[in-house]
């Protein structure tokens, strides 16, 4: 594997598989501008002309209240997009790896999700990227589908960031308890990205970080670890309230349990997956070293 063609580039997964690529890969880097996923013309002619052993698909819709009313482009980028990408991929046998979300199950049961355990996207997003991962399926080839949940980074739009922006400027906080998952950190996971490529893996991987919590717990780790490395004033008081779902009402419908199970992805890597704690107390060290 020397060329790999990496889409939605500066996304926040995307950000992440380019900081952590192999010394020995080139990686072509195209967003929208340099290569919209949705124009199956377009992604023929740049993999005809650029012949990458490998395509990681890094673009995506990821708006999920605002999918509910933008349902066509939605699908176009990650249903249509997706399929276009696959398209092309089986016919030059090349490994096609795109990431997809726990968002593709209904979340109403209590045990870690399997891979073979039955899909039920709820809303226009969750819908759109089962259907990206069907066309897949049936396009054949040499795919893999790996499916994240809860992911955030140091840098862009996130959870995280929203919290700390939140906890600085208002000192108070709601957030949702009913709502159960597992965080990952998008730098764990652009390394499982790179080891499940290194090692030729198939079909369906599960990754997320190890563990369970609800958002508000995942809140009160966050403004706590940021506390203790200075990212928040220690001495500030912040006030987390735990509160249900139905007292934020969201256009589009959240599983209420979603945490994934990896042994799959251990299996096939031998690497083991480690706790969201510890990967959230990397991203915040990150954080204060930035703001050193
Ligand atoms: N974020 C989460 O919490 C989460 C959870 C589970 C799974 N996932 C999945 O993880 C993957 C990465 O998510 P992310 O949060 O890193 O996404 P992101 O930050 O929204 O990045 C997606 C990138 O794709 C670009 N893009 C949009 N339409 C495109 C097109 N037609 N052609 C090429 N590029 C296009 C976007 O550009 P614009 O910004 O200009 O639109 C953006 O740069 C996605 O498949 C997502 O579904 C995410």
């Amino acid at each position: 594997m020397r060329t790999v063609l990496l889409t939605g580039a500066r996304g926040m997964l995307a950000q992440e598989v380019m900081a952590q690529r192999p010394g020995s890969v080139h990686v072509i880097e195209t967003d929208v501008e340099e290569l919209d996923i949705t124009n199956a013309a377009a992604v023929e002619a740049f993999c005809e002309r650029h012949a990458p052993d490998a395509v990681i698909n890094c673009a995506a819709y990821t708006a999920v209240d605002e999918a509910e009313r933008e349902r066509e482009r939605a699908f176009a980028i990650n249903a249509a997009g997706p399929r276009n990408l696959a398209v092309v991929c089986a016919a030059r046998g090349v490994p096609f790896m795109h990431v997809s979300t726990d968002f593709v199950f209904q979340g109403d049961g209590t045990h870690l999700l399997r891979e073979d355990d039955p899909p039920a996207p709820r809303g226009v997003y969750a819908e759109s990227k089962r259907a990206g991962e069907l066309y897949i399926e049936a396009i054949g080839g040499a795919w893999m589908v790996v499916r994240t949940s809860w992911l955030y980074a140091a840098h862009h739009e996130n959870f995280v960031r929203t919290i700390l922006r939140v906890a600085a400027a208002r000192g108070e906080l709601q957030v949702v308890n009913d709502q159960r998952g597992s965080p990952t950190y998008a730098a764990d996971l652009a390394e499982a990205v790179w080891r499940l490529l290194g090692c030729g893996a198939r079909g369906y991987v599960h990754f997320c970080n190890r563990g369970v919590c609800s958002w508000y717990e995942f809140a009160v780790e966050i403004v706590r670890l940021a506390q203790g490395y200075g990212v928040l004033p220690a001495d500030r008081e912040i006030t987390i309230t735990p509160c249900a779902t139905e007292e934020f009402p969201r256009p589009a419908p959240r599983p209420r349990f979603s945490a994934m199970d990896t042994r799959r992805y251990t299996e096939l890597t031998g690497a083991v997956v480690r706790s969201w704690q510890e990967a959230l107390d990397t991203c915040i060290a990150t954080l204060a070293a930035q703001r050193g």
